[in-house]
């Protein structure tokens, strides 16, 4: 026995929201390639569909399931389908997220609850349905229960504030604060949880805003921290980065690390 067979996903069966594009895409094809079975969520079908060639391609197997993480019933969907086809569910990976930013004073309620209830409400609705099944088959297996894994998603916003997302930005520390909650409750049952917190990576939420979008950043914003980071010497994350730390948190390598949040800026939140 190596090491590296504890970085091995042979076996497993895993749920990743947000699975269609940026991380969330990213994390879900590297669990292919570590040999998991993933369950593919996301709000939109054709980027899933995209997600599930990659996994196949990876050599693994997969179904997509689209849904709002903000919806109950939908998330309950998500995991009866890793049970119904894959037979169980070791690794809830929570990263679909949204941003509809601005500054507070102007914020409506709308923009605050749109964010509070994909962010926040999602995680906790997804990893619900997750930790109720992962406790029946840790209940099953009796003395021998296998580990099993809750991974959400934060930000370097919800540690140190971000102007212009005081939604998203208290959304990300809520599930810190979650996540560290369903760690202890997961103790008994061999259930680590996590969160990983991105800094700046380049996807769809960190593109210059064009005029009428809602997601992204808008141009002189956007410069302003590029410029920064340059000087800094800090380099801009790519979803590999981040896909490499969803995945130690998925694999068997991590068994013993729980109710932590993985800063994961390269060095913009120290
Ligand atoms: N990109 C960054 O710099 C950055 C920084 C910090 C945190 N994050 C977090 O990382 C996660 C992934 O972000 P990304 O940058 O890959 O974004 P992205 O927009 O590229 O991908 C997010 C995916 O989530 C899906 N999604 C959005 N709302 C959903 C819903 N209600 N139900 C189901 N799926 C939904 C989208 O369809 C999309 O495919 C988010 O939680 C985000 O907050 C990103």
């Amino acid at each position: 026995m190596s090491i590296l067979d504890d970085f091995k996903l042979d076996g497993k069966v895993a749920v990743v929201t947000g699975a269609g594009r940026g991380i969330g895409q990213t994390t879900a094809v590297s669990y292919a390639e570590g040999g998991a079975k993933v369950v593919i969520a996301d709000l939109d079908a054709d980027p899933a569909n995209e997600t599930l060639e990659l996994v196949k391609k990876a050599g693994s197997d997969g179904v997509v399931v689209t849904g709002n993480v903000a919806k109950k019933d939908d998330c309950a969907k998500m995991v009866k389908t890793a049970l119904d086809k894959f037979g169980g569910i070791d690794i809830m990976t929570n990263i679909a997220g949204i941003t509809r930013d601005g500054m507070l004073h102007k914020m409506d309620e709308d923009a605050w609850n749109f964010v509070i209830d994909i962010n926040l409400k999602g995680t906790f609705l997804c990893s619900q349905a997750a930790i109720a099944a992962m406790r029946d088959l840790a209940k099953a297996e009796g003395k021998d229960k296998k580990s099993r894994k809750i991974i959400n998603t934060a930000s370097i916003a919800g540690m140190s504030g971000n102007k212009g997302q005081a939604n998203y930005s208290a959304a990300k520390a809520g599930i810190i604060g979650m996540t560290k909650s369903i760690a202890k409750e997961g103790l008994m049952f061999n259930i680590q949880a996590n969160v990983v917190a991105p800094g700046w990576v380049d996807t769809r939420l960190t593109a210059e805003k064009k005029e009428g979008q809602t997601i992204g950043i808008p141009g002189q914003d956007r410069q302003q921290t590029l410029m920064y980071m340059q000087i800094m010497g800090i380099r801009t994350g790519k979803p590999i980065d981040l896909a490499r730390v969803f995945y130690f948190l998925a694999c068997p390598a991590s068994d013993y690390l729980t109710a932590q949040c993985i800063n994961v800026s390269g060095g913009l939140l120290t």
